[in-house]
């Protein structure tokens, strides 16, 4: 870590003293500063890292990416690590020995890819955390994601809304709370955001969970976490929770699940306990067979993350590197390590009622993906 603080600050006082060089030289030397600045697409290299492909967005995530790229000239390494966080690190740092400038990484795991961000680093390469961060490095040189508490506090919203507690009801009403993998840095801020609307009703009683899994304080959000966003395990946990707590006529009311996978291992479980109705499920990534079991009244609502916003504000930040500039971002976030800039998509709540207008009609999937007609 010291090395690469050292290797950062050289690289700044070099840059320093190109730009100074750059003001004020003559001509040629101007413009070979600004050659040796800039990078040509054609011989630039950009790593891509995603996750796994098991889940829909990784899939829409590197694809797009990798098309945006290449349009603009770029020659890209797109890879997927197949949910395997070795694998992961190997392809990046393969990414860093192809001599990438530039490596745009969804970790499976931000701790556990950090090494590989740190080789990529002392490659010369920029470092860029997409949608999940790379933690505890200072190898991270931007960060574009969606604003992930937000989406945690639209899917705890939308219980509190669907549940009416805002204007009185005091139920009390089962609530059964699932987070998301343990290992992912983004779970714990969707849990903290759906806390800061579902801890108070807790608190209160008018919430409860007849499982009892309710963690104890909001930093122990990975007791309730299933690993790998994994619907099958998704699927086990509801089955154990509703054929111990809820097939004697108990209602379920709610099911905060994270994301789209877990949502359907939920809505599987119900079906398979053969429950007369739904309760209220909540998702995120408006998978396609997320978006149809919306339309069917399976689940109640997703959380819309447009992987194309998403992509423009990574290609928005190549871009900008490959030109010799700090690209803009909106804020930072912390690593833990640096604060890193940060640029932050807002995401957008999906339900029954806006799925035609957010996502069909503005072409984002077809109506017949989402099971429209
Ligand atoms: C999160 C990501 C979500 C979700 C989940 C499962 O890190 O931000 O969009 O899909 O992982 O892969």
């Amino acid at each position: 870590m010291k090395m690469l603080k050292k290797f950062a600050a050289i690289g700044i006082g070099v840059s320093m003293l190109v730009s100074v060089a750059a003001c004020g030289t003559t001509r040629s030397g101007t413009q070979e500063q600004s050659e040796a600045k800039t990078l040509d697409p054609s011989k630039t290299l950009v790593g891509i890292s995603m996750p796994e492909q098991q889940l829909e967005r990784w899939n829409k995530d590197g694809q797009n990416l990798k098309q945006l790229l290449e349009a603009q000239g770029y020659q890209v390494n797109l890879q997927y690590a197949d949910g395997k966080t070795d694998l992961q690190t190997s392809q990046i740092q393969n990414m860093a020995n192809q001599g990438a400038k530039i490596v745009i990484i969804a970790s499976l795991d931000g701790q556990a890819t950090g090494a590989a961000a740190e080789l990529c680093k002392e490659n010369g390469a920029t470092v860029i955390a997409y949608d999940r961060m790379i933690m505890n490095t200072d190898a991270v040189d931007y960060y574009t994601s969606f604003d992930n508490e937000k989406i945690g506090e639209m899917q705890g919203k939308y219980i509190v809304d669907s549940l009416k507690l805002e204007q009185g009801a005091t139920g009390p009403f089962n609530v059964e709370l699932m987070s998301g993998s343990p290992d992912d840095n983004n779970a714990k801020y969707y849990f903290e955001g759906a806390w800061k609307y579902l801890g108070p009703y807790f608190k209160s009683g008018v919430l409860q969970s007849q499982s009892g899994k309710v963690p104890e304080s909001v930093d122990r959000w990975q007791s309730i976490g299933i690993q790998s966003w994994d619907r099958q395990k998704a699927q086990s946990e509801m089955e154990n929770r509703i054929n111990s707590y809820y097939n004697t006529g108990v209602r379920l009311d709610a099911v905060l699940s994270p994301n789209d996978s877990i949502a359907l291992g939920t809505v599987n479980a119900i079906e398979g306990a053969g429950l007369s109705y739904y309760p209220i499920i909540t998702g995120q990534d408006a998978e396609n067979a997320n978006v149809q079991a919306i339309v069917q009244g399976k689940q109640s609502m997703s959380v819309f993350k447009d992987y194309k916003k998403l992509a423009d504000a990574a290609v928005e930040i190549v871009n900008a590197v490959a030109q010799g500039q700090q690209a803009k971002t909106s804020t930072t976030q912390n690593n833990d390590t640096k604060d890193v800039p940060s640029q932050l998509v807002v995401p957008e709540v999906v339900d029954k009622a806006n799925v035609k207008t957010l996502l069909v009609d503005s072409g984002y999937i077809s109506a017949h993906d989402a099971g429209l007609e």
